[in-house]
């Protein structure tokens, strides 16, 4: 009898060797729910990453992070994508928004867009990207969907620097998830995101540690 779903997070650190010396600055980019964005507010709250949420940015007016951002007392502004003539003009007022909260690092946490050069080179380095599948294997907007078509046994989640083409970049951490036999893409993403939950805190971490080295 199956007693429980094993994971596996590479590389396996513990938040105290991820102590950062100094306080990051972070700006929050979501589309949908803001699972992820919570799950980092509290990582910081609980003492776990020394970091600050500067000010999420929301794309879709009616997105539940909005909400989670209010009960959290953390600024939300909404840049809606249709109100841009094209993805440069909406990442230049990204990037002119995070500057003005003071936002060192971006935080993509469910944002369903292309980010463009103008975002990627105001930050250089300095964007990360939580997918949930193991990259390289299964890019794009349906990377749960994917891995249960392709009837792969294990799955996960991956925290990367994002680049232009969409989920690549270098990979900072992942946690691999058992795929289960009656699996829907409901049951799986819900354990994959168990999994983001505590991978991207410290991915964020080890990120800016590696940034100063
Ligand atoms: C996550 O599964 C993430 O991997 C993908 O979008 C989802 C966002 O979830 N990029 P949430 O909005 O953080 O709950």
């Amino acid at each position: 009898m199956m007693e429980q779903t094993p994971s596996f997070i590479s590389p396996p650190l513990i938040p105290e060797d991820l102590r950062l010396p100094e306080t990051l600055k972070l700006g929050v980019l979501a589309s949908g729910s803001g699972s992820n964005f919570e799950a980092i507010a509290h990582s910081i709250a609980q003492g776990q990453l020394n970091a600050q949420i500067q000010v999420l940015i929301y794309n879709k007016p009616k997105a539940k992070a909005r909400e989670r951002a209010e009960r959290l007392g953390i600024p939300a502004i909404l840049l809606n994508h249709r109100h841009f003539r094209s993805r440069e003009a909406l990442d230049h007022e990204i990037v002119n928004t995070f500057k003005q909260h003071d936002v060192e690092w971006v935080i993509m946490a469910g944002w369903m867009r292309i980010v463009t050069p103008v975002l990627l080179d105001a930050y250089c380095d300095r964007v990360l990207n939580i997918h949930p599948s193991l990259l390289p294997s299964f890019p794009g907007v349906d990377g749960v969907e994917q891995a249960l078509a392709a009837g792969v046994k294990v799955t996960g989640c991956t925290v990367h620097i994002a680049k232009e083409e969409v989920d690549s970049g270098p990979i900072l951490m992942q946690a691999a998830v058992p795929i289960l036999p009656d699996d829907t893409s409901e049951t799986l993403h819900a354990r994959i995101q168990v999994q983001e939950h505590l991978i991207f805190p410290r991915a964020i971490a080890l990120a800016a540690l590696q940034y100063s080295e």
